[in-house]
């Protein structure tokens, strides 16, 4: 009988609060508009949740652990680059990515004309193919943080796969 693959399945959640001529980066799409993150970083909520999930899923803990907003290195630290670093040590510890889904919630802008371009992002710096790669958007309805375009919110789950030796 041969050994089976091992699955982990991980969860991450952001949220940024919005100010005008701030930048607007979401899963490494630069996007126009006139409110953006206030962030330490980039302010990047997919990036960030995308992270956070790739941790949850491997029992590793949270980007806070990580990278505390605290250190002076990751002053405007690219969220890229964040994921960049846990990926690696997904990756070392034998660990591929079987498929994301995520959920930007933003009241505004639009996100449609930018969801196939994000979700090509996301599978470049998971370097996987798009097709396992899902992005979805959500208004608040108007209502609460997110519907006053006080802030903005990202959900990501991922599905990790270890395939015997
Ligand atoms: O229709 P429902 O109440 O489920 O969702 P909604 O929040 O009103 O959003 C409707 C659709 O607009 C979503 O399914 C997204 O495709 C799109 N959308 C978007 O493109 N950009 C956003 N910032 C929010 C939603
Ligand atoms: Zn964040």
């Amino acid at each position: 009988m041969g050994e089976s693959a091992e699955w982990r399945v991980g969860l991450g959640h952001d949220t940024h609060r919005l100010e005008e001529g701030r930048r607007l980066v979401i899963g490494g799409v630069e996007i126009d508009h006139h409110l953006g993150a206030v962030a330490h970083s980039d302010g990047d909520v997919l990036l960030h949740a995308l992270t956070d999930a790739i941790l949850g899923a491997l029992g590793w803990g949270d980007i806070g652990e990580w990278f505390p907003d605290t250190a002076a290195e990751h002053e405007g630290a690219d969220s890229a680059e964040l994921l960049s670093k846990v990926l690696n040590r997904a990756f070392a510890a034998g660990w591929h990515i079987n498929n994301v889904d995520g959920i930007v919630f933003a009241q505004k802008p639009k996100l449609s004309p930018y969801k196939e371009q994000i979700a090509n992002r996301v599978a470049e710096l998971l370097q996987v193919s798009a097709e396992r790669v899902n992005v979805k958007a959500k208004t608040g309805e108007k209502v609460g943080p997110v519907g006053r375009e006080e802030a903005l919110c990202a959900e990501v789950v991922i599905m990790l796969v270890k395939k015997p030796e």
